[in-house]
């Protein structure tokens, strides 16, 4: 791994910002800030970083994978509705050299069937979804144990 510091990048996409308030039944009635919250707690207690962001644009989110993978340890995204529509983000993903983490809060297999398709987990390590905020901190254990075996 090209680890140039214990920074994981966490990355959220379009309407992400909404969480809390954004169809609770889906998604629960955590908020983005929250799930920010308890990452760096988590983090912390392992020795790592966290560097939190969300953004409704594209462009963005391909600038920063380009970014984690040139300064982080690991990625962990939630492209929300771009993973199912994004080949730039998938390219984006393919491209870095270190290791990704897909999560989404929900099912995504138990939802639409245009959900069923994701341009990110090809290119993933691993991939959560259904577990809610939790799958974000799941993301941090699995990175901080991969971490410990294979540095
Ligand atoms: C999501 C699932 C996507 O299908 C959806 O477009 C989202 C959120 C999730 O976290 O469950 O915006 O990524």
């Amino acid at each position: 791994m090209t680890q140039k510091n214990p920074t994981i990048y966490v990355l959220n996409g379009p309407n992400l910002n909404l969480l809390g308030t954004r169809e609770p039944e889906i998604y629960g009635s955590t908020t983005l800030a929250d799930i920010e919250d308890a990452m760096a707690a988590r983090a912390a207690e392992l020795g790592l970083g966290i560097d939190f962001r969300q953004s409704n644009q594209e462009g963005d989110l391909v600038d920063w994978i380009q970014e984690a993978g040139r300064e982080g340890a690991a990625l962990i995204i939630n492209a929300a509705a771009y993973t199912h529509t994004s080949v730039a983000i998938g390219d984006a993903v393919s491209a870095i050299d270190v290791p990704v983490y897909e999560v989404h809060l929900s099912n995504i297999f138990a939802r639409e069937e245009f959900r069923h398709h994701s341009y990110i987990s090809a290119a993933a390590k691993g991939v959560v979804c259904g577990f809610g905020a939790m799958g974000y901190n799941m993301a941090i254990e699995a990175i901080a144990g991969n971490l410990k075996t294979t540095d």
